[in-house]
């Protein structure tokens, strides 16, 4: 069970500071956008580079980017652990992800709520984790979109009928309220933005949604 608090809801003029306040998780989310795939708009490559220079936890770089074919790369190169790319967004997906791992970070795809999980049956051998959006992309502290669940539940299934080995991750609303049941969908790696910068005590709101995801998960 992976907690991975998303900077998007941070002091962004204190990042170094707010990466260490999160140190118990994880990962450390960092969401670029390019006010085109999405409609905000946020950091580049040379940020990603300096971020990955002092968090004291690796980064995990959810891509909301149109040609991430491109532009994926460069976030590898600049220190990213993770990178996840976007279905909608991707040309060559395969290759993508192919290329990720050559370059040797975890390769990630994600789908919007109006993607559906079947668009993906290709990819998941090709890749380490899945990214289903419980939130339209783009904005932090929207509540979850409840219909979205069940491709959590389909998710969880393409994964195991596959036989590879992928992380389900959840991204958008995600909340000491539904974790429990997000985990006993088939997640087993959490973003969460608002939830956890908006504590009062991130550490223990850390330690909180991991122990409510490991008391729901269905071991397998
Ligand atoms: C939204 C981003 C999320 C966002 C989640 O497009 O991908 O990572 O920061 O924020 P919360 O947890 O507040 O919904
Ligand atoms: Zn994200």
């Amino acid at each position: 069970m992976q907690i991975n608090p998303s900077i998007l809801s941070a002091d962004f003029a204190n990042l170094e500071a707010e990466l260490v306040s999160i140190a118990s998780a994880d990962m450390a989310h960092v969401d670029v956008m390019d006010n085109h795939f999405v409609p905000n708009l946020t950091l580049g490559t040379a940020f990603v580079k300096r971020l990955a220079q002092v968090s004291p936890i690796p980064l995990d770089v959810h891509l909301m980017i149109e040609n991430p074919d491109k532009w994926a790369i460069g976030y590898a190169q600049a220190g990213a652990t993770s990178v996840t790319f976007h279905l909608e967004a991707a040309r060559e997906p395969i290759s993508l992800a192919r290329n990720l791992k050559a370059a040797g970070v975890r390769a990630a795809v994600a789908i919007k709520p109006s993607t559906k999980v079947s668009e993906i049956a290709d990819l998941i051998q090709e890749v380490d984790m899945l990214l289903v959006m419980t939130v339209e992309p783009g904005f932090g502290g929207q509540p979850i979109l409840v219909e979205t669940l069940e491709k959590i539940a389909e998710a969880r299934k393409l994964i195991r009928n596959s036989g590879a080995t992928v992380a389900l991750q959840v991204d958008g609303g995600v909340t000491e309220s539904n974790i429990a049941q997000l985990a006993s969908l088939g997640a087993d790696s959490f973003v969460a933005g608002s939830a956890i910068y908006n504590s009062p005590d991130r550490a223990n709101q850390i330690l909180r949604l991991r122990g409510l995801a490991l008391a729901a998960s269905n071991p397998e």
